[in-house]
């Protein structure tokens, strides 16, 4: 089938990157981003590249580059979705808050209702690309409330899962270390893949481009993050090994990485990683293995998130422990909200559960954050527990204004800004004695030593 309409369900930090990528590899091919969220859609399409709902760097370029000539943003759910020949859906597929599953499958009612609508709605062919995250089998499914909804056209399923990271997703989505498509294996299934292999190959070369069948892609994605929480939270569970022996984890982290076998990449120690998916979709895979009676399987994978849970619990904890030992009068600075540097994106941000451990111990805090606003913040900490106590969290817009306040300054995201931020003259004015809790073992032990702050990092000495 020649693609000359696409459809993307759901303009969020997946939907509208991608989109704006394909559409500006493909100039022919109209690409419309539709939403519910008409707040949503309405930053998308404003002036002020600044207020795009997302935050990515080289994201505005692109759009200022396709936005109104290929790539349009639109709350004409129906509209468009009857004018594509290929629809992505790239909607949320968050963790169950009730029913089955509760608290571990994902909640598949936001593809399911995208399934529907789009049954309801076509009188044309389509193929029907899945970039959510999805529990492998989702296809079946989505096929099913097709069928059950519309056999008057046919509808070819794909799964096309994505692997950008936020932060470098313009450069994730411009040089993908592969681009992954499952498919039935049917003449039409294969057709369809060969439909989308055409839009990557646009830009991507085509040993990049592999084809699966689509439980193995479906399951792929889940490994993927999977694999990589649990790099994260072995380097974690070291770093508290560390700490008892005299080891540095940065030293133990290079030379592990060193070993080609191993890689370097995501032996970063941290306060706990956060994000929208690593820990939805490691519940998921645990759900998953749990229902096809594999306890073992599942309890391994769990681990990951009870080490994830622990890192940031035990980093709440020197901090409290060292208010109680030093018998501070705590006027505490956290440094960072988003849950990584290079985006405005705080979902499970570990500084989340930080703040939530300290205000549960009636310490209040401030945040700096150079991305996030105040009501973020606020929605964040509400959302986690309904006790909360606003008039503890004091949101920043210049660190440095009242710096010579704090006693206790908190590293939560690794913002570059952050690793030079002439500590030494901040020293000379701050409250003492100070401490510097480094979440992210970002700066150079030595050089802050010298400035007088009290450092503690996590499995440094
Ligand atoms: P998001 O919450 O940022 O965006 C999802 C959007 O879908 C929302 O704007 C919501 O309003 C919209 N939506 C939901 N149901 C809809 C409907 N029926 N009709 C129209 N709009 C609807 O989510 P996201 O971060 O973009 O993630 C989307 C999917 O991609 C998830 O499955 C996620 O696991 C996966 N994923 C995310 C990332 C990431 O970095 N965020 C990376 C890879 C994969
Ligand atoms: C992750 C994956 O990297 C993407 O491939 C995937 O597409 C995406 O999840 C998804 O499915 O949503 P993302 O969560 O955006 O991407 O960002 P990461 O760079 O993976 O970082 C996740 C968390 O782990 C962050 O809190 C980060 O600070 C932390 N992290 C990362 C570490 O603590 N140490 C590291 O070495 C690396």
């Amino acid at each position: 089938m020649k693609i000359r309409n696409i459809c993307c369900i759901g303009a969020g930090y997946v939907g509208g990157p991608t989109m704006s990528v394909i559409a500006q590899k493909n100039p022919k091919i109209k690409v419309h981003v539709v939403d519910m969220n008409s707040d949503k859609i309405a930053a998308w399409n404003s002036e002020n590249l600044e207020n795009l709902p997302v935050y990515e760097p080289g994201l505005s370029k692109v759009v200022k580059e396709v936005r109104g000539r290929n790539l349009f943003f639109s709350t004409e759910v129906n509209k468009h979705i009857d004018e594509a020949d290929m629809i992505f859906i790239s909607v949320n597929t968050p963790t169950r808050i009730s029913g089955e599953g509760k608290g571990y499958a994902a909640d598949l009612k936001y593809v399911e209702a995208c399934a529907k609508q789009i049954a309801e709605v076509s009188k044309s062919d389509k193929i029907i690309v899945e970039k959510s995250t999805v529990p492998v089998r989702t296809s079946e499914k989505i096929k099913k409330i097709l069928l059950l909804h519309n056999n008057n056209v046919d509808f070819q399923i794909l799964s096309n899962p994505e692997f950008l990271a936020e932060g470098t997703a313009m450069r994730d989505l411009e040089i993908p270390d592969r681009v992954l498509i499952g498919g039935d294996d049917t003449i039409e299934g294969q057709k369809a893949v060969n439909s989308l292999v055409k839009i990557y190959s646009s830009w991507v070369p085509k040993e990049n481009i592999l084809t699966t069948n689509l439980w193995s892609s479906e399951l792929s994605k889940l490994t993927a993050n999977a694999f990589l929480a649990q790099r994260i939270s072995s380097i974690n569970s070291l770093s508290e090994l560390c700490e008892k022996t005299g080891a540095d984890i940065e030293e133990v982290s290079k030379a592990i990485g060193m070993d080609s076998r191993i890689g370097s990449s995501f032996l970063k120690t941290s306060v706990g990683f956060g994000g929208s998916c690593f820990q939805k979709d490691i519940l998921n895979l645990v759900y998953i293995a749990r229902s096809e009676g594999l306890e073992k399987v599942a309890d391994y994978w769990e681990q990951v998130l009870l080490i994830n849970e622990h890192q940031r619990d035990r980093f709440s904890k020197k901090i409290i422990d060292l208010i109680k030992k030093e018998k501070l009068e705590p006027k505490i600075l956290l440094l960072g909200w988003a849950f990584k540097k290079n985006t405005n994106d705080t979902r499970e941000s570990a500084a989340i559960y930080v703040t939530n451990n300290l205000l549960n111990k009636n310490i209040g805090i401030d945040v700096y954050d150079p991305k996030v606003k105040q009501s973020q913040v606020d929605f964040d900490l509400s959302n986690l527990n309904e006790d909360y106590d606003k008039s503890l969290v004091n949101f920043i817009e210049e660190p440095f204004l009242n710096i010579s306040e704090y006693n206790i300054i908190a590293i939560m995201t690794e913002w570059d800004k952050f690793k030079d931020y002439g500590w030494e003259k901040i020293y000379k004015i701050i409250k003492k004695p100070a401490y510097i809790f480094d979440g992210r073992n970002i700066l150079e032990i030595e050089k802050i030593k010298k400035t007088g702050f009290n450092y503690i990092g996590l499995g440094r000495k």
